[in-house]
């Protein structure tokens, strides 16, 4: 590898391909970075050239292909999850093009939620109880034979991160069946699924870790807990993600060892028997719940990427040089480079349209004010999503508009920071919208610890 030659293309165009270009930006590989589409804020507070492609889409797959003869592009890095889908992968691969990022037929593993429960049933994963159906009568016929309860009903498609219904009984779970219909092919198959709770009936604590997998051999690279209910309070509609903290106090090294154990070798050594290997980012997305007395993890889901916002969170935090580490799982040489993460807390607040994550239209083109002087804070970064920049100023152009980092000893001083620098920052008509409370359940360990 030479130092400072190196052109890379990024396939994301919101936070999660901002947070990546930062930590492309820092590589002494890298010289240069694209991004299909990419997003305005991209080249915010760079280094290197930035270069976007705003027309194109993550699955262009015959536009992406050009570029990369083109700008004679030395990696790609695919982090978003129709591309996956969509084979991009698996053209580049084909053409020796160096690409970090699951085939369609590993990454079969977010994209039908169908096909991952099955999998994780035929290598023992822990995972509730489950339903795979193909039309209403399928999932009624089932029903009528389960004792009530409550369930989730999810799309087996991409369905943007919105197709996980909540039932609390069986009858609500057929009316849900019903507005499956809403996510058009991504609903046609969908998963009935036990709703995971603790012994006592309330929710458990969910969490997002972070694989690295090159095929033969794994990293884990952080974990985070997501805030993902619009409103304070987990109330509201769920979003993409509106604040995220790490790493979280709920990820003792004796449940980290126990999820190791119990979901990632298998999850990872059942993909390598099945003839896909996994060659990028592995999310798990699970949950602990209680059961008589002890922390039993389960997973929720599987996707093919980055956590959009975790990975604004957890990037930061690892010393490696990005590159380097990208070429090592490329190269199938994970197991030669070892992870360094600080020891840092770090806390992230989505700064959203308000509306979202339903109809924020009246918001889009207004102007953003303080995003320059927020950055500009000790210990803060912001990653753009949905913003429009004219002329050196920012215009909201999305459901999530940026992101602000805070980052400090613990979760309080990161907190601190994020809320500090966000409240510098408003969008015209006071049409900003945040959640206040970030990082609340280790705040709480924390403060009962004094
Ligand atoms: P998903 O789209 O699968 O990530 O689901 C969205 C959210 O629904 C998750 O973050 C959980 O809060 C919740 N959820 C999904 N499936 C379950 C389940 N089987 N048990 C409990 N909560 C769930
Ligand atoms: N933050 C949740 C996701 O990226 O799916």
């Amino acid at each position: 590898m030479k130092k400072g030659g190196s052109i890379v293309l990024i396939i994301d165009g919101g936070g999660r391909g901002s947070a990546l270009v930062d930590g492309y930006d820092k590589s002494k590989y890298v010289k240069k970075i694209l991004a299909v589409p990419g997003n305005d804020m991209m080249g915010f507070n760079t280094k290197k050239p930035v270069k976007i492609y705003p027309k194109l889409k993550t699955t262009s797959i015959d536009e992406i292909l050009e570029i990369c003869k083109k700008e004679n592009v030395q990696l790609v890095d695919v982090a978003q999850d129709n591309a996956i889908e969509s084979g991009l992968v698996d053209k580049l691969t084909a053409l020796n093009i160096p690409v970090v990022g699951p085939t369609r037929a590993a990454g079969q593993i977010e994209w039908d939620k169908g096909w991952a429960r099955d999998f994780g049933q035929r290598y023992g994963l822990p995972q509730p109880k489950f339903k795979v159906c193909h039309s209403l009568e399928e999932g009624e016929n089932f029903l009528k034979i389960q004792k009530n309860k409550a369930w989730f009903v999810k799309a087996s498609g991409l369905a943007e991160g919105k197709g996980a219904l909540p039932a609390n009984n069986n009858d609500e779970a057929v009316e849900r069946i019903k507005e499956l219909s809403r996510f058009g092919e991504a609903g046609k198959v969908f998963v009935l699924e036990e709703w995971l709770c603790n012994d006592d009936g309330s929710n458990g604590e969910e969490f997002s870790l972070f694989i690295l997998s090159d095929g033969r051999h794994y990293q884990i690279a952080g974990t985070a807990q997501d805030h993902k209910r619009v409103n304070d309070f987990d109330e509201g509609e769920n979003t993409g993600g509106m604040g995220v903290s790490t790493p979280p106090l709920l990820m003792r090294n004796s449940l980290l060892k126990q999820i190791k154990k119990e979901i990632i070798d298998k999850t990872i050594t059942g993909l390598i028997e099945e003839k896909r290997p996994y060659k990028g980012v592995l999310y798990l997305g699970g949950i602990v719940v209680k059961k008589k007395g002890k922390l039993v993890p389960y997973v929720i889901e599987f996707n093919a990427r980055w956590g959009d916002p975790e990975v604004e969170a957890i990037l930061p935090g690892l010393k490696n040089d990005l590159y380097e580490v990208s070429m090592a799982i490329v190269q199938q040489r994970l197991n030669k480079v070892k992870l360094k993460p600080d020891s840092k807390a770090r806390v992230v607040i989505a700064g959203a349209s308000r509306g979202y994550p339903g109809n924020y239209s009246n918001v889009k083109g207004k102007q953003i004010f303080g995003l320059e002087k927020a950055s500009r804070i000790v210990g803060v970064k912001i990653y753009g999503a949905g913003v429009k920049v004219i002329h050196k100023k920012y215009f909201a152009n999305g459901g999530r508009l940026f992101y602000v980092v805070g980052e400090g000893k613990n979760v309080i001083e990161a907190r601190m920071r994020a809320y500090h620098a966000i409240s510098l920052i408003n969008v015209e008509g006071n049409n900003l919208h945040f959640r206040t409370d970030i990082g609340w359940r280790d705040i709480e360990r924390l403060n009962s610890l004094r």
